[in-house]
């Protein structure tokens, strides 16, 4: 081999090595998941970390559109706006881009840097457009508007338009609040101090919800719901985050009824995800420790208007007494499978919120009531069928 055919040669294997490696590089990256790795980096389909923290599911002719909050690396505020994500088998999720997207009008209440959480979308086959829900918070506010947000979009993955945010219920009374309740002339004013025990009883006979009766109950945490009738329903942590409420929207899903109930008055419950099956509803919450994981709680009921019944958390194992370090956010029905239903939770990571992992998990079923436990690695295939 004279020199120059062993030059030939050897550029011939590099190139051929760099291209393996390339490849081997970027296969990675397209590699098509085929199980749910819960807490783990969630790849999307260009390699990227899943962002859509806080989320919930739709399906929609077919496929599976997740949306969720988008999330920077310093702050939890919304910078960006509301991401959307397609799949059709639950482990591969290609990005459709920002569904709803923050303004640079500082008079819009989804001027860049509010809060945006929780986002939520459900689709009115009657008037044909999809209606995001989601939790709102005004820029250099903190968490103290307590608001929904409201938005809406002739396609499912958007561009969804602001329509407007405000306090839900104004002037309404929920109905399980007796007529004692509504008329007591106890403020919050004759209160110096929170959690006392005549507070407490003052706050679970109504003190917030009267204090709120004109200008809209406080809706921070929340879901939607779509029953089988049709009939769609906003579930949210109202007065001062003590006692969740389950309202009803109209036909059109654009507005509340003004018909909603209270769920465990003075329970902390936050984080609602609601699912039914066999004609009972299954609610599962956490309690509030911000961005802290707590236990999970279980709330059931046969009628979407109550009672609701508290169970015991519904995780099992270890780590089950902090939610396996994760809060609720979803729970989404398997399509084409009956009673196979995904527990969707968020692994905070307030100092670097972007890298905030997905926790999802098969609900089981055990003496009638959901069991969560945990699975490093699961299919579904494996687990429901
Ligand atoms: C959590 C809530 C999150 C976010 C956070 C802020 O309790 O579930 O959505 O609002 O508090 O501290």
């Amino acid at each position: 081999m004279n020199h120059n055919t062993s030059v030939f040669l050897f550029l011939v294997g590099l190139s051929l090595g760099l291209t393996t490696y390339c490849y081997s590089q970027k296969s990675d990256v397209f590699l098509p998941h085929t199980a749910f790795h819960p807490g783990q980096l969630w790849p999307d389909s260009e390699g990227n970390h899943i962002n859509a923290h806080g989320g919930g599911i739709i399906f929609h002719n077919g496929t599976y559109y997740w949306f969720g909050e988008h999330k920077g690396e310093n702050s939890n505020a919304a910078w960006v706006g509301v991401t959307c994500y397609s799949s059709s088998d639950l482990y591969n999720w290609k990005s459709e881009g920002v569904g709803l997207q923050v303004v640079d009008n500082e008079l819009s209440p989804i001027v860049r840097g509010c809060i945006i959480e929780r986002p939520k979308v459900i689709y009115n086959p009657k008037t044909e457009i999809f209606v995001m829900y989601f939790h709102l918070e005004r820029k250099g506010e903190g968490y103290s508007r307590a608001e929904v947000g409201l938005a809406q979009s002739n396609s499912v993955t958007g561009p969804y338009q602001f329509i407007r945010s405000f306090r839900p219920n104004a002037g309404f009374w929920p109905h399980n609040m007796s007529i004692g309740q509504r008329q007591s002339d106890i403020t919050t004013q004759d209160f110096e101090k929170w959690w006392t025990t005549e507070w407490r009883q003052a706050v679970n006979d109504g003190l917030f919800v009267r204090r709120d009766f004109e200008g809209g109950q406080m809706s921070r945490d929340m879901t939607l719901f779509v029953d089988d009738d049709g009939k769609a329903y906003h579930i949210y942590a109202s007065e001062e985050n003590l006692t969740l409420h389950l309202a009803e929207l109209t036909d059109d899903y654009l507005s509340h009824t003004g018909k909603y109930i209270r769920i465990e008055p003075g329970g902390h419950n936050e984080a609602p995800a609601i699912f039914k099956k066999d004609g009972r509803y299954f609610m599962i919450t956490s309690g509030c420790t911000g961005w802290e994981p707590n236990a999970a709680r279980l709330l059931v009921a046969h009628n979407i208007w109550g009672p609701w019944v508290l169970h015991p958390n519904p995780c099992v194992g270890d780590n089950a007494h902090l939610t396996f370090f994760s809060q609720s956010t979803f729970i989404l029905p398997v399509q084409g499978l009956s009673n196979a239903y995904i527990f969707m939770a968020d692994q905070w990571r307030p100092k670097n919120p972007i890298d905030g992992r997905y926790v999802w998990l098969p609900i089981e079923f055990h003496n009638g009531l959901p069991l969560i436990k945990w699975y490093e690695k699961w299919t579904i295939k494996q687990v429901f069928e």
